[in-house]
This record gives structure tokens, sequence and C-alpha cells, in this order.
């Protein structure tokens, strides 16, 4: 389809173009120099002690769960309004997914009082999802997990550069995961980041990322090794670097693009507030600093979803669900039977969500375009 405005859209440019062409001219293509001065980067930027790139956001969180020791028998809370990888991170280690509901209307992150309800003797761990580059109630999450010696991973595939009391998300946690997917606030089309201060889980994630081997192929490569000892059942979760080499420009154009993406939300905002006062826009007013990755909206109650999802297409806009809930899904039936999840903001929010365009190169004009439509369809839906 082609659309007049997608919902989502990349800024590559002759930057990136002459990153890779470097990459390809230097005849090392698997994690090397670029992969370590990416992991550098974000480390650097994130004021984080170490930074370690995987193949992507999934890899990250699966990695994440198994450092912290997660395993058959263990119960991991988490959102059900999220994408299906969080959950999934948690079945590759044999443990059970939880799922908690969330704040609000307003608020569609985790529900710390409903973290608190689910809380049980075979708890290891939270895994907190920043909605849309939002943030959670870290210092809530921190206080719960403490009292109850469990830890927090933040799933921050959509936070990059999101903040809250000036401090990185991602940084709030025992372990912090990030996606680099092609429509991510940074993109390297696959990839992903584990950052932590922990040096040892930072240890077993490089061991568990590469088959647990001692050495890598780049090591031998620089002369600082000849063999190798496997001393974990790892995965082959590294990152090549072409992959690696968009990053760092990509982290160049990061604060400025997420600072675009926070004024396009603010258009949105301003104009839907004025000709839709029945749309709730979530997450208005949230604290912190946000990466805007997404811009959610929520369907009066009566409003048919599909209709309205229908109708932009015809106008050639491009409009996405976020999320359809994850333990609603066939493949989760039989972890609904054993923790019958009671989710009912979830199950509301998620019958009626919308996610309209929003991308760095959208232009304001655009904005007053989809609003226009939204206009549009409520006129025409009021006469029917
Ligand atoms: C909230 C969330 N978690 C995890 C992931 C998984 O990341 P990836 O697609 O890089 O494996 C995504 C990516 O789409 C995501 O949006």
């Amino acid at each position: 389809m082609n659309w007049r405005i997608p919902l989502s859209d990349i800024d590559l440019g002759p930057e990136e173009e002459n990153a890779v062409l470097d990459v390809i001219r230097s005849r090392w293509l698997t994690m090397g120099s670029v992969t370590q001065n990416f992991e550098k980067a974000i480390s650097d930027y994130l004021h984080i002690k170490h930074a370690v790139a995987v193949a992507n956001g999934t890899a990250a969180l699966h990695l994440a769960c198994l450092a912290i020791g997660i395993g058959p028998g263990d119960e991991v809370i988490v959102p059900s309004l999220t994408f299906v990888a969080t959950a999934n991170a948690i079945r590759y280690t044999g443990a059970t997914p939880v799922f908690a509901d969330i704040t609000s209307f307003n608020d569609l992150n985790i529900n710390p009082l409903s973290i608190e309800n689910l809380i049980t003797d075979k708890t290891r761990a939270i895994i907190v999802v920043h909605f849309g580059g939002y943030a959670c109630d870290m210092p809530r999450m921190n206080a719960i997990a403490s009292k109850n010696n469990i830890a927090i991973i933040e799933d921050a595939a959509h936070a990059i550069g999101s903040e809250l009391d000036g401090r990185k998300l991602g940084t709030w946690g025992k372990v912090g995961c990030f996606s680099f997917f092609s429509n991510k606030n940074l993109t390297t089309g696959e990839g992903g980041m584990l950052v932590t201060d922990d040096d040892d889980i930072a240890e077993k994630l490089c061991l568990l990322r590469s088959h647990g081997m001692t050495t890598l192929t780049w090591d031998r490569h620089k002369g600082h090794a000849w063999t190798y000892d496997v001393v974990e059942l790892g995965y082959n979760y590294r990152i090549d670097e072409i992959k690696a080499s968009l990053s760092l420009v990509q982290l160049s154009k990061l604060e400025g693009n997420n600072e675009k993406r926070r004024q396009l939300t603010k258009r949105y905002r301003d104009l839907l507030r004025e000709i839709a006062p029945t749309i709730t826009i979530p997450f208005t007013n949230h604290p912190g600093l946000s990466a805007s990755h997404i811009m959610p909206i929520i369907l009066p109650t009566g409003v048919n979803r599909f209709d309205f999802m229908e109708y932009m297409k015809s106008q050639g806009i491009q409009t996405s669900i976020h999320y359809p809930p994850i333990h609603k899904f066939t493949a989760y039936e039989i972890s609904n039977r054993t923790i019958e999840p009671k989710l009912p903001l979830t199950n509301d929010v998620s019958k009626r969500e919308v996610t309209l365009p929003l991308y760095p190169t959208l232009q304001l004009i655009e904005v007053e375009i989809i609003v226009h439509h939204i206009q549009e369809f409520q006129r025409i839906y009021a006469r029917e």
C-alpha cells in the first residue's frame, strides 16, 4: 500500500551510507571495533558502566532474564499491554510470565498496585515496559523490588533518550534492554543493547551472547588469544558491524529527532483537545522527558475502531494498534489457565487504542491533515 502518511519512517542519509561502506571496505563484518565503539557510545550517553550489544531487543530481554538467574519454576511479573517479545523472553527461560494490569487510561504503564498483588514466593523479577517512551514510576518500582528482594528489568525498547528525574530510562533497574529494530527512535535495522552497572551481570551477558566462549574471534584476530573455553550454555546473539555502523550516526541524530517527536506530539495534543475532546490522549502531563516513540489515542466507547482505522486508511493514513494484549494470544492460553489474569483496564484500553503516525520527518502540516480527517470521521459517524 502506498500510504500518503505512513505510521512510521526512518531518518537515514548519506552519513549512514558512508558508515556502512566503511565497514564493508574494512573487511571485518562481525563484532569488532565498530561494535565496541557502539557499546562505549551508549554507555557514555546513558551514564552507565556496561553496555553489551546483541542481535535484537528480544535477545537482550532473554539474556537479561538468564543473567539474573531466572529459570523453570520462577515467576516474572510483566504487563500484558506490550509487544509479545517481553513475555516470550521469560518463557524462553522456562519461567512463567504473570500479567499485571496498566495504571489508568492516562498512564498505560504497568500498575505498581497490580504488581504488589501478584508477588508470590516464586516471583524473581518484574519486567517494566516504558510504553511509548513514557517512564514507569521507577522510584516506586525499585522500592517494591528491594522490599521483596526481586530484580527489575527495564524493557526500554521505546525509550532510548527518555529520562525521569534527569536519569535516563534503562539505567534505573538491574538491567536495561533496548531494541534498535527498524521502526525505533534509533535504528540499526535489527539490533539490541543491554545496559547495567553490575560487573558480574555484564560478564555473564558477554559470555551468553556468544556461546559462553571465553574469547571472541575478534580477540583472536587481534592476537589477544588463540583458543577459548566454553563455560556456559550460550547463544549466538551477536550483532554485526554493518548494523553497528548505523548506530553511531543514528545516536548523533537521536536528541534532535526525539525533540521533533515531542513537538509533533504536542501539536497532536493541542489540536485533538480542541476538535475531539472525547478522545483520551494518554500520558498527558506525564513526568519526565519522553522519547515519544509512538502517538497513542483511546477512542471513546461506542466508536467502532475498525471503522475508524478503515476510514483513515481510505485517506491514505496508516494507523496501528499498541497492543493486542499478550494474555489473549492463542500461544498464551496455557499460561492463562495457570494464572488467570484479571486485567480490566488492559482489556478495555486494548479494544479502543489506536496509534497515529509519528516520526521525526513527519511535518506539522501532516499532523493537521491527520487531525482534520479524525474530525471528518467524527462528523460522518455522528450523522450515521
Ligand atoms: C516493547 C518492546 N519490547 C521488545 C521488543 C523486541 O525488540 P526486537 O524487535 O528488537 O527483538 C520490541 C520491538 O519491537 C518492543 O516494542
